[in-house]
């Protein structure tokens, strides 16, 4: 039973939907569209929300700079408006990840577990961040497809671009359907980021870390040594998959999010 309240009265209702919530944070430069097999096979298990970051998909193109922080509260704001019951799962991939990672630090109460796919917890080196600037001045010059066209080839494994074309123009749609201000205030957000490596220790709710194997944007090492300095972790390296194993994998992946929230909700009944 959930309640709604309003000036007058509180109103309780029932919900079909009334299963601990899934929030899938999407990475760079992609939208909620990268979450579809999340969406179509994890519904059975739990109420899956996947926002279009602000720029990004369907929301609206607000001008940046934008910062992990703001990002983060965008997500706490879209679920408490939609009076979800906490605590519940937040999931972020690669830029995502940053954007969890904040999210627990902000609302630890909130969170019941994490899981950080294709992701790190350091910050930008200098050179990153100097990277950072440039690609938004490519996308100022060029235009935002500038940006996807460039990171296109490396977004999966190899054998993905070689047996699965279709899912290559998938991921080609999604990105090239990124707003300039997207691009470039996510740009600026992820280069002034915080280092996360200090929160690791703390996180104190359970986490499942998910990597591919041939990521070649982020490598499985920095899956490592999360998985080392979180305390209650899980780590699934997924064979033949870049930094998409949502997509490129999605059984094995709906798998290890399927194994991690029945484990964590069955702890929960116990508790
Ligand atoms: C992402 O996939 O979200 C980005 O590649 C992350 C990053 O550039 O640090």
């Amino acid at each position: 039973m959930s309640e709604e309240h309003d000036e007058d009265f509180v109103m309780a209702f029932q919900d079909s939907c009334d299963r601990p919530t899934l929030l899938l944070i999407h990475g760079f430069p992609l939208s909620s569209q990268m979450w579809t097999p999340q969406l179509e096979d994890l519904g059975d298990y739990v109420r899956v929300i996947a926002p279009d970051l602000r720029g990004f998909g369907q929301s609206d193109s607000v001008p940046g700079p934008y910062t992990i922080t703001q990002l983060a509260d965008d997500c706490a704001d879209l679920l408490n408006h939609l009076n979800v019951a906490t605590p519940f799962v937040v999931c972020g991939l690669s830029m995502g990840g940053y954007i969890a990672l904040e999210f627990y630090r902000r609302y630890p109460e909130q969170v019941a577990g994490l899981i950080l796919a294709s992701t790190r917890a350091g910050a930008d080196s200098e050179e990153g961040k100097a990277g950072r600037d440039k690609t938004a001045e490519l996308a100022k010059n060029e235009g935002a497809t500038a940006v996807s066209a460039n990171m296109l080839p490396k977004m999966m494994a190899p054998s993905t671009y070689e047996d699965d074309e279709e899912l290559v123009e998938f991921v080609e749609e999604i990105m090239s359907a990124a707003s300039l201000n997207g691009v470039v205030g996510a740009l600026a957000a992820m280069r002034d980021r915080i280092d996360s490596t200090p929160t690791l220790g703390d996180i104190d709710a359970p986490v499942l870390i998910i990597h591919g194997a041939d990521d070649q944007l982020i490598p499985p090492s920095e899956a490592e040594l999360m998985y080392k300095a979180i305390p209650d972790s899980d780590l699934v390296i997924i064979p033949d998959a870049g930094h998409l194993p949502n997509l490129e994998q999605p059984d094995i992946f709906n798998d290890a999010v399927i194994d991690f929230l029945e484990e964590l909700f069955e702890e929960e009944e116990e508790d």
